[in-house]
């Protein structure tokens, strides 16, 4: 680990997991991630933003003795996941006199999960402050993202601010800064898909918040500094809006040909009529592709075979996944197949609750799709081109 300067007095600890391909057992990580922590150094104090992941806790460590670290007083605590709070105990036991700084949510969430003594903590609140010489800590809440727990800190000397999960990306890099904003992009969206989409009002209003100031940085626990902090900012304005975009995603599965080859004609009138389309054949599904689909996607359309009187399990994954991450989509369907019996459309549909789409006629076929399935899908998309020409 090799700490780099983000700013005069500002220095990130960076540990670079380049090989983890999944977080929390339930995120792909194509590109990695970093855990990154932050020393900001007053002429009186010295602070810790966050900590990183506990298996890399010795290497954190071990650059924090090279560095010739000789004091930190504060650990501030902006989240309580252990991805960022994993190594304090180890760094309270290299500085026992520090404290602890964070919000009374994190504060429980730490003494639940860690071996951290409730003595040892400084709570603090919305605008609170804690002066280091010549540099100020501001904390601002900036609750469900990710967790209830989770606020920003913010340096207002050197216009920064630590958003710790919040603008992040996993994204194992050497890059300090956010250079490569194409690359940047891509892997917070995906981040943002994943993990902030759930909670997409909470992220649209802690952009408000931390857009508000004046800032040079934008610091994150994972992947790269913005020192172009509007390239962030923006995307995640766009990202958070309510408004989607004309765009159809089409989880789908196929066993004997029938739903695909709705699938693909569903595709081409919908492609006739001007909308973007993104069929995504779900056995073995990449969440994070999914997800990223489906941030500005209008319409999600299920489709799938009837397997035991209900959908593929691979659908009903794909619809599971659509409820909890909180799309903007504002319409839905299902069409698939069956042989002898079911009620697709219903399972589906009731898997839906937290959606909130308005839901087109289903097309459902015995067997093979022929005339009259086909005239269905052109109906139904003329009503999802319809539903768009109305806004
Ligand atoms: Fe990166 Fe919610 O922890």
């Amino acid at each position: 680990m090799i700490p780099f300067k983000v700013t005069d007095g500002i220095d990130c600890f960076r540990a670079i997991d380049w090989d983890r391909e999944l977080f929390d057992e339930l995120v792909p990580l194509p590109e990695g991630t970093t855990y990154n922590a932050y020393l900001v150094t007053g002429s009186d104090k010295t602070a810790l933003i966050d900590t990183v992941y506990p298996p890399k806790t010795d290497e954190f460590i071990a650059a924090l003795r090279r560095a010739g670290v000789r004091r930190i007083d504060y650990i501030v605590a902006n989240h309580a996941e252990q991805d960022h709070s994993g190594s304090i105990p180890a760094v309270l036991e290299l500085f026992p006199d520090a404290r602890v700084v964070t919000n009374a949510k994190c504060k429980r969430f730490i003494m639940d999960t860690l071996p951290v003594a409730r003595d040892a903590f400084i709570t603090v609140g919305e605008g609170h402050s804690l002066p280091l010489g010549g540099r100020t800590l501001q904390f601002l809440m900036t609750p469900w993202v990710h967790w209830p727990d989770t606020m920003t800190t913010c340096v207002p000397e050197a216009k920064i601010a630590f958003t710790c999960d919040f603008l992040g990306a996993h994204l194992a890099t050497t890059e300090a800064f956010a250079d490569d904003e194409a690359r940047v992009e891509t892997a917070a969206k995906r981040y943002y898909a994943e993990i902030m989409m759930p909670y997409r009002g909470f992220s649209r209003e802690a952009v408000d918040k931390v857009g508000a100031l004046d800032l040079d940085f934008i610091a994150p626990s994972h992947g790269p500094v913005y020192a172009r902090p509007s390239f962030i900012l923006d995307l995640y304005r766009a990202w958070t809006a309510d408004e989607p975009k004309p765009y159809v995603v089409i989880p789908y599965v196929s066993m004997y040909e029938s739903t695909a080859r709705m699938v693909a004609y569903l595709t081409d009138r919908l492609i006739e009529r001007g909308l973007g389309v993104r069929p995504i054949n779900v056995v073995g599904l990449d969440t994070g592709d999914y997800a990223m689909s489906l941030v500005d996607a209008s319409t999600i359309v299920f489709a799938s075979p009837t397997v035991l009187s209900g959908p593929h399990p691979d659908v009903a994954y794909a619809a599971l996944l659509a409820n909890v991450l909180n799309p903007k989509a504002k319409y839905a369907a299902v069409v698939g197949s069956f042989g002898w019996e079911g009620n697709l459309p219903e399972i589906v549909r009731d898997m839906l609750p937290k959606l909130g789409a308005r839901f087109f006629e289903p097309v459902m076929v015995k067997g093979l799709p022929r005339e009259a399935a086909f005239a269905d899908l052109d109906r139904l998309a003329d009503d999802i081109a319809a539903a768009h020409a109305a806004g």
